[in-house]
């Protein structure tokens, strides 16, 4: 090979290199000038109730602003090794090709990744399957880190490793890092499902672990991953703070149990854009403690739809706040978009906008459920609600499975305030018209809207 050839390939090699690890660092969209929020008021008083904590914001833009710099500094200083990012291949730990199980060298290949100083690639590399068992990988970590998912991760199925039986992979305490690379996670849920007392009733009820979850990560992106057949959840969010989520694919059965798509618990100032989630149970569930969320460009179906709760069971208090969905398609879901709380909680659900969002053959499309109970024995009437005030519907239309396409279903002690329906069309199939199943509830219609509450609960 000539020295020029040698040089190409070189070259080459180092421009894919960057581009492999720094060019998917997006610009940010999230745009400071933008209201995403629209300002809508149900009072008299023209307040806005929908502000996003720009203190927040701004934090968040300015770890993706540092990322974009260091970035082009990266580009400038191509050929200096101290700016090059160490590669650490999971592959290179697997002591032998027999092994079943990868396990170690997945802990073996964090420990190194995360120790490492400095711009670092966790790689699992493309066209290799890894068997792996519950594992955590905690931060945090001294490194720039970018966990590079090209190949497939694939559960263990043997109960006896599941200790704890709520975690198969964790994300713990980590900063200022990304999740990509394409490849597939696959959770091998059906030995789950199979033993689930959703599907078999004579099986006790139990938990089954969430396939992904990230504890206590802050500024991070997870984007174009593959999360399939989850032993329970796919995704989950908990305690984390400034997250982008974006081209998640997510799929497991119809009939799988409990198999959540994206489930966001505790969690702050999250973003989850560009997804296409089927599975058997919600497709996004938005539950306590969660404020500043935002949903945007999701396909669901099959599925139960994206909820916020289930909120208040147990008596338990529960605070949701700043939800915005925009832009939904839902096909064929149980529910389209939805708040459902037990009776006997306490706290809020407020301040959400569901809109732009298109129904087809959904079961509920608009459904707010403060009766709700999901157990085997029936929930007894409680005096005390988790109140749901200021929710917006707007520009909803498609087509309604059931009569009812709209289902407000209110606690009598604590009337859902502050509804609002604008712009809304869902009908049946062949053009029926359906219905709202309006229980006490304080709403307002604007624009046409098709079907209407009846007057009596309007204020
Ligand atoms: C349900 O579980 C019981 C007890 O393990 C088992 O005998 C039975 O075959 C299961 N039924 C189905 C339909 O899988
Ligand atoms: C609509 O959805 C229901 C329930 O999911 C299903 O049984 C039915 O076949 C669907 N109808 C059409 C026309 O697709």
């Amino acid at each position: 090979m000539s020295l020029k050839s040698h040089f190409l390939i070189l070259g080459l090699t180092i421009s894919s290199f960057f581009q492999l690890c720094f060019s998917s660092y997006p610009l940010p969209e999230y745009d400071d000038s933008r209201n995403y929020l629209p300002k809508y008021s149900t009072n008299n008083d023209q307040r806005s109730y929908y502000e996003f904590d720009s203190r927040n914001r701004d934090s968040y833009d300015r770890v993706i602003l540092d990322r974009a710099r260091h970035s082009r500094r990266a580009h400038h200083g191509a050929l200096a090794p101290s700016s090059s990012p160490k590669i650490v291949n999971v592959e290179h730990y697997v002591k032998s090709q027999k092994r079943r199980d990868h396990t170690k060298a997945f802990r073996k290949a964090w420990k190194v990744a995360c120790s490492t100083k400095g711009a670092t690639v966790l790689l699992v590399p493309k066209h290799k399957i890894y068997k792996i068992r519950p594992i955590k990988f905690s931060g945090p970590c001294h490194s720039n880190l970018i966990i590079k998912i090209k190949g497939k991760i694939e559960a263990s199925t043997r109960f006896a490793h599941y200790r704890d039986r709520q975690h198969w992979l964790q994300f713990e305490n980590i900063h200022n890092f990304k999740v990509d690379g394409g490849g597939t996670i696959d959770g091998k849920g059906h030995i789950w499902w199979q033993n689930s007392c959703k599907i078999n009733a004579s099986m006790p009820c139990r938990h089954a672990p969430t396939a992904v979850t990230f504890i206590g990560c802050k500024n991070f992106i997870v984007d174009g991953l593959k999360i399939t057949n989850a032993q329970q959840m796919h995704l989950s969010f908990q305690k984390c703070a400034v997250v982008r989520a974006s081209n998640i694919f997510i799929l497991a059965p119809g009939d799988s149990p409990n198999t959540d798509g994206i489930h966001v618990t505790e969690t702050r100032n999250i973003q989850i854009t560009r997804s296409l989630i089927r599975t058997g149970d919600d497709c996004i569930s938005i539950v306590s403690g969660s404020k500043n969320i935002q949903v945007s460009d999701i396909t669901c179906g099959p599925g139960h739809g994206i909820s916020i709760g289930s909120l208040g069971k147990g008596n338990s208090k529960a605070h949701v706040s700043n939800v915005l969905v925009n832009k939904a398609r839902l096909h064929e879901t149980l529910n389209g978009v939805r708040i459902k709380t037990w009776q006997g909680g306490r706290g809020y659900a407020k301040d959400v906008v569901f809109q732009n969002i298109a129904m087809h053959n959904v079961s509920n499309p608009i459904i707010i459920d403060q009766n709700y109970c999901d157990q085997k024995t029936p929930c007894s009437e409680m005096k005390s609600a988790v109140h749901v005030s200021n929710v917006v519907y707007k520009n909803i239309k498609g087509t309604s499975h059931t009569n009812a396409a709209i289902k407000f279903d209110c606690s009598k002690n604590h009337r859902c305030r502050g509804i609002v329906l604008q712009d809304i069309n869902l009908v049946k199939k062949g053009k029926k018209s359906v219905m709202a199943d309006c229980q006490n509830v304080e709403l307002v219609h604007r624009g046409k809207v098709s079907p209407r509450c009846f007057q009596q609960t309007l204020v």
